[in-house]
């Protein structure tokens, strides 16, 4: 559910809500509001501080008012030392302020007091902290945390800061949906008509599908290879954002495989059981784009959603098969379960023909970038040094990590075949996978500067579910384009 926020300039003790949130380094020090506000609490905060609170970063801190002030409760969140403070911890104490609020079933948060330079962080971690999928749940709840009172000076750019915040995390929030979705009800289909629902709700924006039909005249026999065993017919989706005066071209390509069973290398039940994520890719590419509208860049973008579902049966591509990709480079299909690469090929060589000044796909390409780097991390492959500086500049300003891995060429040779131009295995064996995938994808960019963000691991979290990773990082870089 969506959330109001309203800005407000009240004494603390005077502002009306279930909680009102406060927030304090480690040093513990009270501003002069915070001090007056001690003084009508009878000294309450002080003495819990001192013995309940160390300040650490996310510890929080819940005492009730008992009617002394409007509030009915305080919440006192750890911002950790002053040193170490960023942008990404203040989202991170927002999403914490937000769950205790709830956990407390309060249906107006407000939360003060802080710098107003903080607003944007704290207002996405607000939105992310709200975020839930119950939809599937027959029993619904009925608290719900309805409002948020941000206490800060009531001006435009004030106004303006939360509006933009709330979108950026709301797109995050739009991509965990698409995500967690399951693949009964989230099919290439539906993808296309995600599609286009952002069309239809932003002016700017023009989409052409590609559906079975045409993606045979055109060639791309990757996307329809891997669909092929699906009874879910396949589509090529093409979004495109072109403001007047863009001087900078970008194209995203975004893996869609709505499920990913293996095909006929079929996965083992422990490792199929979350392969409705397989289109994280894609819902990345579907939140920038339901975001374009609201921050209008004065950059051309383009997203390119090759979408299809990977199923064994009597039609299905078979190991040991040779396809030929919308390129015609020609490709040995060893093992069906690496169809994300084949059906990427098409999408970035689509890409590749709009010649944008850069092409970055997003894929949950290889369960063995989750064995290097964890789910907290995505791998970053890339053509030229140049597009790596400017993500380690991007995941600065957002918190969402990458690490580099490199390409070397002398990998290639994994990628040979006695009967086609490439094999999509690589070296098998568990050798190097993450990489050859890049290196592999790196045959159809055409020598675009790219940069490939394998994904596979931060899009999803235990017990928590989607998590939207990639959303807030393509949009800071068009933003810094
Ligand atoms: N979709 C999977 C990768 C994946 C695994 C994504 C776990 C998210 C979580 C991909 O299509 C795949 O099956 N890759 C294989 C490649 C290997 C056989 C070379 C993999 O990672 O096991
Ligand atoms: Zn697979
Ligand atoms: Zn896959």
């Amino acid at each position: 559910m969506k959330i109001k926020f309203s800005l407000q300039k009240t004494p603390l003790e005077k502002i009306r809500a279930d909680a009102l949130a406060l927030a304090l380094f480690e040093d513990k020090k009270l501003s002069q509001e915070l001090e007056k506000l001690d003084k009508i609490l009878g000294g309450l905060l002080k003495s819990a501080l001192k013995e309940e609170f160390e300040g650490k970063e996310g510890e929080i801190l819940s005492l009730h008012t008992h009617g002394k002030i409007s509030a009915k409760k305080i919440i006192i969140a750890g911002l950790g030392k002053k040193k170490e403070f960023n942008s990404h911890i203040l989202q991170n104490i927002g999403i914490a302020i937000v769950k205790a609020a709830k956990a407390s079933k309060a249906k107006i948060l407000a939360i003060a007091p802080f710098e107003e330079e903080n607003i944007p962080s704290l207002v996405e971690g607000v939105v992310l902290g709200n975020y839930e999928f119950k939809k599937y749940y027959s029993k619904k709840e009925k608290e719900h945390l309805k409002k948020i009172i941000i206490i800060a000076e009531v001006s435009g750019k004030n106004k303006e800061a939360v509006e933009t915040a709330a979108h950026f995390a709301q797109a995050t929030n739009f991509a965990r949906d698409l995500v967690n979705e399951p693949a009964s009800h989230l099919s290439p289909y539906s993808i296309v008509q995600e599609a286009k629902k952002i069309k239809r709700h932003s002016p700017g924006i023009s989409l052409k599908i590609l559906d079975k039909r045409s993606l045979k005249k055109i060639g791309a026999g990757g996307i329809l290879s891997v669909a092929e065993g699906s009874d879910q017919p396949p589509y090529l989706v093409h979004l495109s954002y072109k403001p007047q005066g863009a001087k900078k071209r970008i194209v995203l390509v975004g893996k869609g495989l709505t499920f990913d069973s293996g095909g006929i290398s079929l996965k083992p039940a422990d490792k199929m059981m979350e392969m409705k994520i397989d289109m994280a890719g894609a819902a990345v590419v579907l939140g920038v784009f339901s975001a374009l509208k609201h921050f209008k860049p004065k950059v051309e973008v383009h997203g390119i959603i090759p979408t299809c579902e990977n199923m064994p049966s009597g039609k299905a591509l078979r190991p040991g098969d040779v396809i030929k990709t919308l390129s015609g480079k020609t490709v040995e299909v060893l093992n069906t379960d690496v169809e994300g690469r084949i059906v990427l090929a098409d999408g970035l060589t689509y890409g590749a023909k709009l010649k944008p000044d850069l092409m970055i796909d997003l894929a949950t390409l290889t369960g063995a970038c989750i064995v290097a780097l964890g789910d907290e991390i995505a791998g970053l492959m890339v053509n030229e040094a140049k597009v790596a500086e400017l993500m380690g500049k991007v995941s600065e300003k957002t918190g969402e990590k990458f690490w580099l891995l490199p390409l070397p060429k002398e990998y290639k040779e994994g990628l040979k075949s006695e009967i086609a131009d490439l094999n999509n295995i690589g070296f098998g064996k568990g050798k190097a996978v993450t990489i050859t995938g890049g290196l592999f994808l790196e045959e159809f960019v055409e020598n675009i500067p790219w940069a490939h963000l394998d994904i596979a691991g931060p899009v999803w979290k235990e017990k928590e579910g989607a998590t939207g990773f990639g959303v807030r990082t393509i949009v800071e870089l068009i933003r810094s384009l």
